[in-house]
């Protein structure tokens, strides 16, 4: 009988690629998914370690999973409970001291020894946070599980993994180790694989995915940047969409914004993180760019593609964040006017150097912040997808409405969420909807005329 797998996923879009990757490893040792733990035979949690209160989480849910373990313990069934990702690799042994019924602690770069990790973890505890000297990316089997988690049309390829940006809060060069970035090839003959099931939309994810520099096999193994693979990417027939994220200001190139110029499968939308509106503040992140500069790469964008809609994230409550700094931040909020953001407070992060500061921002300050600040971004993001209101746009339909039978639900080349009345027909298709409604969060609309777009093809690759 197959064995059943229960795997939970925290944080980050990169968390939920891995996801599927441990569940196409472990499927070679004959385990199945199942969404009830009680049923599992093994359960894994694939963590994050970004904030606090996602740590937290993985903690609340080990107590409840221990009790299931127990239960199946007396009906003499046995249990795994491993954990993966990033509060694995940070915490390790530390984990087994405060969890000691967990059976596995691993990093997530160690996936694809999954199989022998949990041979081994049958007979006694144990810890593998070891980076290895060979990606895993060597070793893992082809994907065969969604990855996205939800639907095949619009897929996450991860292409970059790990940080060298060192922001002074950020856990994650510690947790995904050092910038690597995987060859072009396998990148490439991944997507097919993926544009072959059916895959209409894939986004190229890394933690500073524009920072990626891979081996291809032009001129005797050039390095491709970011740019270069889209321009490559962008050939795949039945591939009509490509979006990437998370990207690191300092590291949109010239050629990446020409990109958005000039491919018009690149969607018109970029997430690129800003932190703050106070040059001090930036400063002391190690962010090593000015609120200056950043105005600049969007004006750079917006003159390459002028309907470019862009997204942040912002931490409020840095230490040593004064009112001016924070008003600082409402005036940048104010002069870019983003399509969408996520904002935080500064979370102390152990071992980062943001922990060792001495001053402190109070909670109930950074609460206040946290509101002001979301009260403004919201209030632009209404603003953002008010403007679409009216605009007919092709919009491509990657699931089916939980709440609407008649409806799916798609994103618009914004990354938009809109829902429309269409029969099941038009999943993977992009059609011409017109906007009817927006609010903060969603549009609504009609398709006006089916069409069923063919991919378009790169406008203009020679004026790069
Ligand atoms: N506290 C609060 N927010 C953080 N982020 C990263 N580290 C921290 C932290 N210690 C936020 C940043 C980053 C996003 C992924 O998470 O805004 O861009
Ligand atoms: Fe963290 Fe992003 Fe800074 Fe890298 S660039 S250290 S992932 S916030």
């Amino acid at each position: 009988m197959a064995k059943k797998l229960y795997l939970k996923t925290y944080g980050c879009q990169m968390n939920v690629y891995d996801s599927a990757r441990m569940s196409d490893v472990l499927a070679t040792c004959g385990y199945i998914n199942t969404t009830n733990p009680k049923e599992a035979d093994l359960i894994v949690l694939n963590t994050c370690h970004i904030r606090e209160k996602a740590s937290e989480k993985m903690y609340s849910e080990l107590g409840r999973l221990n009790k299931i373990k127990i239960a199946r313990r007396e009906n003499g069934k046995q249990m795994l409970l491993a954990i993966g990702g990033c509060v694995g690799q940070a915490e390790g042994k530390e984990i087994l001291r405060r969890a000691p019924y967990v059976d596995l602690v691993m990093g997530p770069q160690n996936y694809h020894r999954l199989p022998s990790l949990i041979h081994e973890a049958q007979s006694h505890s144990l810890v593998d946070i070891e980076f290895p000297k060979k990606s895993k990316f060597d070793y893992l089997p082809e994907e065969t599980i969604k990855t996205n988690g939800e639907n095949n049309i619009s897929v996450f390829l991860t292409i970059q993994e790990g940080c060298d940006r060192f922001c002074t809060f950020c856990v994650v060069p510690y947790t995904r180790g050092s910038e690597y970035s995987r060859p072009v090839v396998d990148i490439d003959s991944e997507a097919r694989r993926l544009v072959d099931k059916g895959a209409r939309e894939i986004t190229l994810l890394g933690q500073n995915v524009n920072s990626y520099h891979g081996q291809s096999n032009v001129n005797g193994g050039k390095e491709f940047t970011l740019a270069d693979l889209i321009y490559q990417l962008a050939d795949i027939e039945g591939l009509d969409r490509i979006r990437y994220t998370t990207s690191h200001p300092r590291d949109l190139t010239a050629d990446l914004i020409g990109a958005h110029r000039n491919i018009s499968i690149l969607m018109p939308f970029l997430h690129l993180p800003v932190q703050t509106g106070s040059d001090r503040i930036l400063k002391a992140m190690n962010r090593r760019h000015t609120v200056g500069y950043y105005q600049r790469q969007i004006q750079s964008l917006r003159k390459a593609r002028p309907d470019i809609a862009i997204s942040s994230d912002f931490i409020v409550g840095y230490p040593g964040e004064t009112d001016t700094d924070f008003e600082q931040t409402l005036k940048l909020v104010k002069n870019i006017g983003f399509a969408q953001s996520f904002s935080f407070k500064y979370s102390r992060r152990p071992g980062t150097p943001a922990a060792e500061a001495k001053e402190s921002v109070p909670e109930a300050v950074k609460d206040i912040r946290l509101k002001v600040l979301q009260k403004a971004l919201n209030k632009y993001q209404t603003k953002y997808n008010s403007s679409t209101v009216g605009l007919t746009l092709p919009v491509m339909f990657e699931r089916s409405s939980r709440r609407n039978i008649n409806q799916l639900v798609g994103k618009t080349p914004y990354a938009q969420w809109i829902n429309a009345n269409l029969p099941n027909t038009y999943l993977g298709q992009t059609v011409d909807i017109t906007v009817t409604k927006a609010n903060n969060s969603r549009l609504e609309g009609e398709s006006t005329e089916y069409r069923n777009l063919t991919r378009s093809n790169i406008m203009s690759t020679t004026s790069r």
